[in-house]
């Protein structure tokens, strides 16, 4: 699926011999190096605090590079330094930082550029917490927090002043996945010096590969896919070599750090992120389809779909889709979606997305808009297909229309 080669990296010094090391390969590879630790193929879990060094000498210039070694429990362990070799090499990015949540990650990379005085234009369709965090932390802080209309793409460049730091994106956009043209939106900013920060929750490093669209910071939230099994908080931002520093920074400074725990769980995820994502976009279209064909159904919000409005943005772009999408009903009561909804025995009801197991929730959409004003003309309902067997998902949907059909 989807349009884009997106499955090259650069020759890795590790592998010598093969010139173009596949994405899948990266995924099994990546952030390991058994000859370290005695022949174990992955990386261990080192727990610490203090790092000793041998002499005053050596610890007084620890700090001389001061994000790739080991120097103390807060910057990072081995473990953490794996997970973020894995993701940067994965999404071809200079570096990348683990940290403790994904909302964490969007926190820091955003508070690298802004300060008070400055302008920062932020999708209208970003998750939520993002928001909140521009609205409630910024904002009163001194910074003009912006909201555009993400399907604006290189119209972004009227929106840009002299004070704009940084342009914020996430495509797909969160609850009702509207497509932004990311290279469009770079090359607005890049004309005026300004760095592009996206949320890649969705396309995750595996299936939009962002410094090649332009992205100057990628940010996920590896608690969905890159953990995959609901067990774990965690999240990556990916920089390109001109803003790695800036960000590395701004982690430090707020004293960020994540479990090496947590770290291994999310490098145990990412060897079968391909595997996991490649079957669930399978059966996350199937069910889009089947969903689109029902009479109950007004509209299914997903790009995959040839019809919808950010399809071909889609296939240029991405190389594949996350299992994740909404779709519309025809108007109907709130007692109605809610026996649907409750209905449902294999879909549970719950925060999250991207683990292995089928999710269900209604999106709020009006709630989290003020740039644009979203009419889908009927409830939204956003389902997150997991590695269930198919028949047995749809058995479960068509049961809940019965139910919703019964409470009306
Ligand atoms: C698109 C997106 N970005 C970021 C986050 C936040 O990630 P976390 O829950 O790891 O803080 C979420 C969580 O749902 C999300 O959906």
């Amino acid at each position: 699926m989807g349009g884009a080669q997106n499955t090259v990296a650069a020759a890795s010094p590790s592998h010598p011999a093969i010139p173009s090391v596949k994405k899948d390969t990266i995924l099994a590879h990546a952030g390991r190096d058994p000859a370290r630790y005695q022949g174990m193929v992955n990386t261990p879990v080192f727990r610490t605090s203090t790092v000793l060094f041998p002499t005053l000498e050596a610890y007084e210039t620890r700090g001389d590079d001061q994000f790739s070694g080991v120097r103390y429990g807060r910057h990072g362990t081995p473990t953490t330094r794996a997970l973020e070799e894995a993701v940067a090499k994965l999404e071809g990015g200079y570096r990348a930082v683990a940290l403790p949540s994904g909302l964490a990650a969007i926190a820091a990379a955003i508070s690298a550029f802004v300060k008070s005085g400055d302008h920062l234009l932020v999708a209208d369709t970003v998750y939520s917490p993002t928001r909140s965090f521009c609205d409630r932390r910024l904002a009163p802080n001194g910074v003009a927090v912006e909201y555009y209309d993400p399907l604006g793409g290189g119209r972004i460049a009227d929106l840009i002043r002299p004070d704009t730091r940084a342009v914020f994106c996430e495509s797909p956009g969160s609850l009702t996945f509207e497509m932004q043209d990311i290279p469009a939106i770079a090359e607005a900013a890049h004309a005026r010096g300004i760095p592009v920060l996206s949320d890649n929750t969705w396309g995750t490093p595996y299936f939009f590969r962002s410094f090649e669209r332009g992205v100057d910071v990628s940010i996920h939230s590896a608690t969905k896919y890159i953990v995959g099994h609901a067990d774990a908080m965690a999240g990556i931002i990916v920089a390109n070599k001109q803003r790695w520093a800036a960000v590395r920074r701004t982690v430090a400074d707020f004293g960020y750090s994540i479990s090496p725990d947590d770290c291994y769980l999310a490098l145990r995820g990412l060897r079968t992120l391909g595997v996991r994502l490649n079957h669930q976009q399978e059966s996350a279209l199937r069910i889009a389809r089947w969903l689109a064909a029902r009479p109950e159904v007004k509209r299914v919000l997903y790009p995959v779909l040839e019809d919808d409005p950010g399809h071909a943005l889609w296939k240029r772009d991405f190389g594949g889709a996350a299992s994740l999408f909404s779709f519309v009903l025809h108007p109907a009561s709130e007692k109605q979606v809610a026996a649907f909804v409750n209905a449902l025995e294999l879909f549970g009801i719950g925060s999250s997305w991207g683990g292995y197991e089928s999710l269900a929730t209604v999106a709020r959409v009006e709630k989290y808009r003020t740039a644009t004003r979203p009419a889908f003309g009927g409830p939204v309902i956003r389902l997150h297909i997991g590695l269930e067997d198919l028949g047995d998902l749809i058995a479960d949907l068509a049961n809940g229309f019965v139910q919703m059909k019964t409470a009306g």
